[in-house]
Formats: C-alpha cells, sequence, structure tokens
C-alpha cells in the first residue's frame, strides 16, 4: 500500500470519528415556553419537589454567600477552574422561566442545557439521571411555583481551553457516565431498593465521598472509599471507615437524622447542609432506608456503647493519663478540650468521644484541624450545640500540638506528618465550604 493510500484510510476515519462524535454530540436547542402558571401544579406535587429540592441541595448549590435562593453563581471550585451554579428561579431571561418539563427533565437526566450545550459535571446530573420522571417533574413544580423569579446573569466559568468548549464535554460523558433511570434490584427488599435510589440519585452521597479520576469523574469501583472534597475528607462509608466500631444501618440513620453519631463523629463543614438543610426534610422511613442500604454493605449488627467492650476499653484509654509526660499537647488538651471532653467513661450524645472520633482516626488530620480552628456552629454537628473557635486562641504549633496528642494518646495510630505546616494551610485556606 502507498503511504499516501493509507494518509487517506486515516483521514477518511478520523472523519468518520468526527462525524460521529458530532452526531453524538449534537442536542437540540428546546423551545422557549411561557413562564407556567403556578397554580397549574398540584399543592401535593410541589410539597412533594420541595423536600426532594431539600435533599438534593439544589439550593446549597444554587445560591450565593448573600445571594437570594437560587439565583445562582455559587462558585463551584475545580481544579481546573471555577464554575458557577446557574440562576435556576423561574426568570424567563436569565433563570429557567421558559423551560418546558422536558427541558428540565433532558437537563437533570442528560446534563444538556435547553440550548442544547452540554452541562458540566459539576452539576450532578451523573447522580440525577437515575431519578424517575416524576421525581424530576416534581423539582420541576416546586422550583416553578414556590421559588421567587430573579433576574441574575450567571458568571462564565473560568475553565481554560480547551476545557471551556462544552462539545467536548460529550466525550466525558461517553466515557465516564452511566445515564439512565435507577433499576431496582429485584433480589433486594423495597427498603433496601428505596435506600439504593435515593443515595445513588437525588442525595447523590457519591459526589462528596467517592474518589474521582485525573479527568474528575467518580472512580468507578471505589464508590464511597472516602475523598477529598472542598478542602475537607469525606471519610469512607465502607468498612474501610477508620472507626473503632464498624457502622450499622442504625448507626448511620441515627447520625444522619442527627447530625451526631455517638460512637464516630459528627456532621461538620459539608457534611452540616447535608444533614441540616438537606436530609432533614426527607421522611423517618426514607432516613431509614437510607441507613439500611449503607449499612447492608458493611454488614455490622447494631449494638449498645454499653455493651461493647471495644468502645468501653477506648472511652477508658482515652482518659488523661497521670503517667503521661505532660507535653505541651496534653497540657493544652487538659486546659483547652478536657472542660467539655472529659471522657467520662460513657458515650454522650452531642459530646463526641475523642477516643472514637473518626476526625483523629483518618489518614489526614484535616478534620480536625478545621474542628479545632472554626469550632463548629449551632447549624451544624448536632443541630443547636456549639464547640468553640480555637482560631484566634492557639497558634498553628499549638493545634498541632494537641492534635499530635489526640492522634498517639486517643487513636494510637502513627503520626501525621509535618502537622504545623498543615495547619497553617488550612489555617490561609479558611473555613473550606
Ligand atoms: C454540587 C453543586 C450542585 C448541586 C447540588 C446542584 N447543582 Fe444544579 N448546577 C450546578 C452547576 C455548577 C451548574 C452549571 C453547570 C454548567 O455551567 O455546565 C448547574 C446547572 C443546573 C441546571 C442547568 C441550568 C442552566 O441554565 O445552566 C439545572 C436545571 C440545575 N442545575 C438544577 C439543579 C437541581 C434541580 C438541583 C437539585 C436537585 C441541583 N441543580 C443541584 C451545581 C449544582
Ligand atoms: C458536599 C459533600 C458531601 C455530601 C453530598 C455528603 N457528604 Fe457525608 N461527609 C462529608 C464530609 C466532609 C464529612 C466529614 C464531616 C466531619 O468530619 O465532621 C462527611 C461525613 C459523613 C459521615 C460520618 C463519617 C465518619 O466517619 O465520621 C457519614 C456517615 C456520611 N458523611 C454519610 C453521608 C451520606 C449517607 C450522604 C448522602 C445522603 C452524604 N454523606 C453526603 C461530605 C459530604
Ligand atoms: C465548650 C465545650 C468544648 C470545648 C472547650 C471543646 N469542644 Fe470539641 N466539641 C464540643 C461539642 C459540643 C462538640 C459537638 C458539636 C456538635 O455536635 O454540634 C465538639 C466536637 C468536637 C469534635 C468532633 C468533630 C467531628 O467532626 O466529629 C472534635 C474532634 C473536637 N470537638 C475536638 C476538640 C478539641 C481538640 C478541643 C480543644 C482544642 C475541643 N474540642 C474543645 C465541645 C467542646
Amino acid at each position: 500500500m502507498s503511504p499516501r493510500f493509507l494518509l487517506s484510510i486515516v483521514a477518511v476515519v478520523v472523519i468518520a470519528g468526527l462525524a460521529g462524535f458530532g452526531f453524538y454530540a449534537y442536542r437540540p436547542s428546546l423551545p422557549v415556553v411561557t413562564v407556567v402558571e403556578p397554580s397549574s401544579f398540584s399543592p401535593d406535587m410541589v410539597e412533594k419537589g420541595r423536600i426532594l429540592a431539600a435533599a438534593g441541595y439544589c439550593a446549597t448549590c444554587h445560591t450565593a454567600a448573600g445571594g437570594q435562593s437560587y439565583a445562582g453563581n455559587y462558585p463551584v471550585e475545580t481544579g481546573f477552574g471555577t464554575i458557577y451554579a446557574s440562576n435556576i428561579t423561574p426568570d424567563p431571561v436569565t433563570g429557567i422561566g421558559g423551560w418546558s418539563p422536558a427541558a428540565f427533565r433532558r437537563a437533570m437526566h442528560d446534563g444538556v442545557r435547553r440550548d442544547g450545550a452540554h452541562l458540566l459535571p459539576a452539576f450532578p446530573f451523573d447522580h440525577f439521571t437515575k431519578m424517575t420522571d416524576e421525581d424530576v417533574d416534581a423539582i420541576y413544580a416546586y422550583l416553578m411555583a414556590r421559588v421567587a423569579p430573579v433576574a441574575e446573569k450567571t458568571r462564565d466559568n473560568t475553565l481554560p481551553f480547551p476545557l471551556n468548549q462544552r462539545i467536548l464535554q460529550a466525550g466525558w460523558k461517553l466515557l465516564f457516565v452511566d445515564f439512565g433511570r435507577y433499576r431496582p434490584d429485584p433480589g433486594k427488599s423495597a427498603q433496601w431498593n428505596r435506600g439504593a435510589y435515593l443515595v445513588e440519585g437525588v442525595t447523590h452521597c457519591g459526589a462528596c465521598h467517592t474518589p474521582r479520576n485525573l479527568l474528575g469523574a467518580e472512580k468507578t469501583g471505589e464508590a464511597y472509599a472516602g475523598a477529598p472534597i472542598d478542602k475537607w475528607i469525606a471519610p469512607a462509608l465502607t468498612a474501610a471507615n477508620p472507626s473503632v466500631v464498624p457502622w450499622s444501618a442504625a448507626d448511620f440513620t441515627r447520625y444522619l437524622a442527627t447530625g451526631s453519631g455517638v460512637y464516630h463523629g459528627i456532621a461538620a463543614g459539608p457534611m452540616g447542609p447535608v444533614v441540616h438543610a438537606g436530609l432533614r426534610e426527607l421522611p423517618r422511613s426514607d432516613i431509614e432506608a437510607i441507613g439500611a442500604y449503607l449499612g447492608a454493605a458493611i454488614g455490622a449488627p447494631d449494638t449498645n456503647p454499653a455493651d461493647n467492650p471495644v468502645v468501653m476499653a477506648s472511652l477508658k484509654a482515652g482518659r488523661l493519663d497521670p503517667a503521661y509526660r505532660r507535653d505541651l499537647g496534653e497540657r493544652l488538651y487538659a486546659t483547652a478540650c478536657a472542660a467539655c471532653h472529659y471522657n467520662a467513661s460513657t458515650v454522650v450524645e452531642g459530646r463526641p468521644e475523642l477516643a472514637i472520633n473518626s476526625s483523629a482516626r483518618l489518614a489526614e488530620p484535616t478534620n480536625l484541624i478545621h474542628v479545632i480552628l472554626d469550632g463548629v456552629d449551632a447549624k451544624n454537628g448536632t443541630g443547636g450545640i456549639v464547640m468553640p473557635a480555637f482560631r484566634h486562641a492557639l497558634s498553628d504549633a499549638q493545634i498541632a500540638a494537641v492534635a499530635a496528642y489526640l492522634r498517639e494518646t486517643r487513636a494510637k495510630l502513627a503520626p501525621w506528618p509535618e502537622l504545623a505546616a498543615q495547619v497553617a494551610r488550612i489555617r490561609a485556606e479558611g473555613a473550606g465550604h
């Protein structure tokens, strides 16, 4: 074969490939409709949509700090640049007032904008694709009927070329997204399937708890293995969770319903709004279904702390030890922390036992440092219970000393490296959510 002939074959293959990709990537613009009359939706549907919108944290991402609800421009920081969440109020020009239910469904299920442009995965459509048409329509009804229209233009994202070319997003979808509604597993109970539907779909737990590959897609085969998110660490929700006591279905349910897991930790940082602005709207039976789904994967029985020798041994080990060398870490712990975290040898709701708290046991000190620096406000953690912030009271070296002390005497795990430098970095980043 002549090189020329070979070249023309390559050219034909490349052109056919591009044409095929173009055909795959092309999505038509859907017609603009007049804003739907709010009274055309049934109150039941609007109420269902309100609950689902809460459980999908739509407002958390679609409201900028100090901005109007759902008017967008909340910055989602990615490793590649900042993506601004869109205005999804019913404003016909800058929001989604001109979108039909079909256009809204296509955005939620396929990640495509009304005008046919591909949406970026900072919007978790890779999870929302699992939701039923009925549930997506209910969210549409809620947004149209209850959310005030706000005229506010969404800022352009700051992704560099070629990542800002939305057409390329079609390739990412082809490689990484398993599109389609949730398919119930007939071998499992109705409760398990309900939990799986909620976790995989609207509540998109994996968006934070599953590690991502270099192109920002959740790694298949490593679901819920734990991942860095918004400058915090979302711990593993599998048997790889660092807790002394494996999470049972009842533990998950308790934590997700109250923000406090007596054996493990509290919902601070980015997990705060998940519990207190999101899941709290769901009926108790849905929280139990989520607990059952996650608990089944670990398979640990539900136990009472007082009957659990592992917990009791950890608590005893966590008391101040008179023989301990009384270095800076212990002195600071005794004076700054022990007045509240005083190791009563019994597990107390809303005041985590640091001997069994996940933040002292994770491979990274990030969450522990955040909590010491910025405390826990009344909105987060166990609702209505606060821990003071030590940002202005303790230096980087002092926070490092307390963290190292807890790591050594409570978690009894290998020391974290270069702690003072990590405290300095996390302090400079701010509260991080
Ligand atoms: C983790 C943050 C996050 C969450 C949670 C989230 N969104 Fe978004 N959403 C975004 C971002 C960022 C964009 C813009 C993506 C882009 O520019 O490609 C977006 C875009 C959209 C769009 C496309 C609108 C347009 O004109 O670009 C719709 C519709 C939408 N989101 C609806 C929702 C709904 C409904 C929920 C809750 C069920 C939700 N989103 C939850 C971040 C989020
Ligand atoms: C926006 C990101 C985000 C989302 C979404 C999210 N989480 Fe979390 N989650 C976190 C972070 C960060 C922590 C650590 C909080 C802390 O240390 O106080 C956490 C902590 C937890 C813990 C406690 C783990 C431990 O060992 O202490 C559980 C359980 C949990 N999440 C379950 C869930 C479930 C179930 C969902 C979905 C319904 C979910 N999370 C959705 C970020 C998230
Ligand atoms: C005034 C009482 C008080 C003091 C002092 C205090 N804490 Fe706390 N701490 C709390 C309470 C209460 C919570 C639980 C907050 C909630 O559930 O909303 C908490 C939570 C925590 C958590 C759990 C974080 C998680 O995500 O699970 C850690 C770790 C922690 N404190 C460490 C410390 C350290 C270290 C010090 C000393 C530098 C300290 N605390 C000082 C009251 C206190």
